[in-house]
Parts: C-alpha cells; sequence; structure tokens
C-alpha cells in the first residue's frame, strides 16, 4: 500500500512539473509543445538521412528530441555509425528518455538544454519537429555558426533564409524539407 502511493505521488509530481514546464516554455518563450512525429514520417526521414551518404563518425542532433524517436530509429539502422546527440529543455522528458535508452542499452546521448544555447558548430546533420516561429529562431542560429555543408531535416516547417534541397511529401499533410546549410 506505501509503495503503491509512493509510485502514485512521484507519477502525480512528473504530471505536475511536465505541465508547468510545457505552460511556461509555450507561453513565455514560445517553443513548441511536445508532440511525437509520425512512425512514418520517421521511417521517411531515417530514409532521406541515408540518401545524405554522411561519414561515419558524424555528429547527428535531434534538436526538442522528446523521447528522441528519430535517433532512436536511425541507431537500429546504423548501429555505430554515427554520434548520435539528442537535446531536450523539458525535464521530465529528458529523464523518462534517459531511462528508455538506458534499458534498452543505447548510446545515444541526451542533453538537457536548451538548443538556442548550445552551440551547434559540430553538427553535421539536425533533425527538428519544432512550429514555425521555433524553427525561425533556429534558422538564425544555424546562419551564424552552423557548419557550412551541414544538412537540416525538419519535419514540416520551413528555415527561413535557406532553400531546401529536397521536400519530400510523406502522406496528405506531412511534409520533410531537407535543407543544405
Ligand atoms: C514537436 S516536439 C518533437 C519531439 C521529437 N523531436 C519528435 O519529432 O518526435 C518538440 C520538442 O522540442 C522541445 N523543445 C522545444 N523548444 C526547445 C528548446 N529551445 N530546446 C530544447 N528542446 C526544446 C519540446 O519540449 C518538445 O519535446
Amino acid at each position: 500500500m506505501i509503495w503503491f502511493l509512493l509510485l502514485g505521488s512521484i507519477i502525480f509530481l512528473a504530471v505536475l512539473i511536465f505541465l508547468a514546464e510545457e505552460f511556461f516554455n509555450l507561453l513565455f518563450r514560445g517553443y513548441a509543445p511536445f508532440i511525437s512525429t509520425k512512425n512514418k514520417v520517421l521511417d521517411e526521414a531515417v530514409k532521406q538521412f541515408h540518401e545524405l551518404n554522411l561519414p561515419a563518425g558524424a555528429k547527428i542532433y535531434e534538436l526538442g528530441c522528446g523521447k528522441a524517436g528519430f535517433l532512436r530509429r536511425l541507431e537500429k539502422s546504423a548501429k555505430s555509425k554515427y554520434t548520435l546527440i539528442g537535446v531536450e529543455i523539458l525535464t521530465t522528458l529528458y529523464l523518462l528518455a534517459k531511462i528508455q535508452l538506458a534499458v534498452v542499452g543505447s548510446k545515444i546521448k541526451l542533453r538537457r538544454k536548451d538548443f538556442l544555447k548550445i552551440s551547434l558548430a559540430k553538427g553535421d546533420c539536425f533533425y527538428c519537429y519544432l512550429g514555425q516561429s521555433l524553427t525561425a529562431k533556429l534558422s538564425l542560429k544555424l546562419q551564424k555558426e552552423a557548419r557550412p555543408g551541414s544538412y537540416l531535416i525538419s519535419n514540416q516547417f520551413h528555415l527561413p533564409g535557406y532553400e531546401p534541397i529536397k521536400e519530400v511529401q510523406v502522406d496528405l499533410t506531412n511534409w520533410l524539407r531537407i535543407y543544405k546549410l
């Protein structure tokens, strides 16, 4: 009974923290909420990624990674070929993903950070699903610091200031846009 109460309290507290962080980031920072990319979009994003033919050791980021769906799929298909880094601002999501990755023995590195406040200069490819206003903020940052020749795969949203090298319609409403930075 005591364990049941303890577990219930922990889950309740985690949900409260998640909602408080989401609310704050949405309202005061204009950041994107947590919505997972659909499986078929992730499959297509990983397929498109492989067509870029990046060399072994390339650094791949999922910016605003949530549960790191893109990186997990990539790790399955590429084994340890790349360095995979997920960046997530929400503590609860970060911890959840960290536990899930540890359970499956994943080598994906997770950072609990605001990606607008870390250097992205060493990235070779970025995947994101962020909403239009945050993708525009990311674009300003990439224009200043991205390595020329690196790539960004955006689920849905345009990266202002860049022309896509490819746009893939996954289904009626879902697009992937691929940019060379
Ligand atoms: C729409 S979800 C996408 C999640 C995951 N990448 C996917 O495609 O399934 C956007 C994620 O970005 C996170 N996020 C938003 N702004 C962020 C920021 N500035 N730094 C780090 N993470 C951020 C949110 O907390 C959320 O988990």
